[in-house]
């Protein structure tokens, strides 16, 4: 069986970690990987496929630094153009990006079955680039894997049931990684020796919805600044953050590093006394590594997070981060709850499609 793998962007190469782990494991899957370029510098790419020792990709199309309009469009023609050559049993996506909706409009458009993992996630924020990808991309997968209960429901919701797809819950892949890679983090990462041992609180940023807001981004910028005169603020800085700092003119004085790879990264949440971010990803790995989180957005696709306390919407409003951060602080919580599946999700995966079959 062919599967042809699309991937582009960083939590991707997380996802694919953990899935292409997964298929390794039978001698009858075959997964071809396409690399949209989508990320593209090292930090932001090559060091996730070498630590994680995912299977180099077999096409790399070199797309990005476009706007949403062309970077989908010439993904998708780059993407048409292997599958012609690759003629895979399905085609398979990952998440939320340009990348995931490229891949499978391509896949679609040309008749092959397509997977999306990670299915049925919303955040009922038709604005955000991110749902829009994921409601079009899951409207026309043919096998919806999704990480949680609530992901399942929100398909229903949207009548998906009604149509001829798999709709499997099949839990988080990312927990699948962290449970993983977890076991290797500390002996593989220097970032502790790097940053030394006082408490820090990790900070990351780069949604849009943040960044190209001169409002947003700078009541976040100046209310982290504030934070970290309290507790250290450690923050690895997306280069598009980088980017709309200088832009809008705005300077952290919090402790800003390049972007971390995945080892650095588990390591970093171990360590750190409480996460701000407004990445999807992470929100997870907080919870997976017992940390509560302030969320820098209004709102999340991880609302079970939310439901039990774990994690707090604070926006960009400076009082409600402060609040949020004061308040977890001081909270303690048992982090025990099986929101994500039993860190098998990638098997589930592998079994289902050997199960389904090739077309
Ligand atoms: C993208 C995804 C988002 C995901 C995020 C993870 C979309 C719409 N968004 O957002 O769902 O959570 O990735 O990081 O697909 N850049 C570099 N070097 C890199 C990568 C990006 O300089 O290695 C620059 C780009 O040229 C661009 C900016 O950073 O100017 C933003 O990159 P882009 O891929 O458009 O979006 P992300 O914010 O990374």
């Amino acid at each position: 069986m062919k599967i042809l793998t699309i991937l582009g962007t960083r939590p991707q190469f997380v996802k694919a970690a953990a899935v292409s782990r997964a298929f390794a494991k039978h001698p009858s899957i075959e997964e071809i990987i396409v690399h949209t370029g989508q990320h593209y510098d090292d930090p932001m790419s090559a060091v996730f496929f070498k630590e994680m020792e995912i299977p180099a990709p077999q096409y790399n199309l070199d797309v990005n630094k476009l706007g949403h309009g062309a970077m989908t469009g010439q993904m998708m023609e780059g993407i048409e153009k292997i599958l012609v050559e690759a003629r895979p049993d399905y085609v398979l996506v990952f998440g939320d990006s340009n990348t995931t909706l490229a891949g499978a409009l391509a896949g679609k458009k040309m008749h092959y079955p397509v997977i999306h993992v990670e299915a049925g996630l919303r955040s009922f924020n038709m604005k955000m680039p991110e749902e829009i990808n994921r409601v079009l991309t899951d409207r026309i997968s043919d096998m919806l894997f999704c990480p949680t209960a609530i992901a399942v429901a929100n398909l229903r919701q949207e009548g998906m049931d009604k149509f001829p797809v798999d709709i499997i819950q099949n839990g988080d892949v990312m927990y699948d990684a962290a449970l993983h890679y977890a076991n290797f983090s500390a002996e593989r990462s220097g970032i502790m020796d790097k940053i030394g041992r006082d408490e820090f609180i990790l900070c990351t940023m780069h949604r849009q919805e943040n960044t190209d807001d001169a409002k947003r981004l700078q009541s976040i910028v100046s209310t982290i600044n504030e934070i970290d005169r309290q507790i250290r603020v450690v923050l690895p800085l997306h280069p598009r953050t980088k980017k709309m700092l200088e832009h809008h003119g705005l300077a952290l004085t919090v402790t800003a590093i390049d972007p971390v790879g995945y080892f650095d990264m588990i390591e970093l949440l171990k360590h750190c006394r409480l996460v701000m971010t407004d990445s999807g990803g992470l929100q997870k790995e907080a919870f997976l590594f017992k940390k509560f989180c302030v969320t820098l957005r209004d709102e999340t696709e991880w609302v079970e997070l939310v439901d039990h306390g774990f994690n707090r919407l604070a926006g960009a409003d400076s009082q409600a981060i402060r609040a949020a951060y004061q308040d977890f602080l001081n909270r303690e919580a048992d982090f025990n709850v099986g929101l994500f599946g039993n860190g098998d999700a990638s098997d589930i995966i592998a079994a289902k499609l050997l199960e389904k079959g090739g077309r």
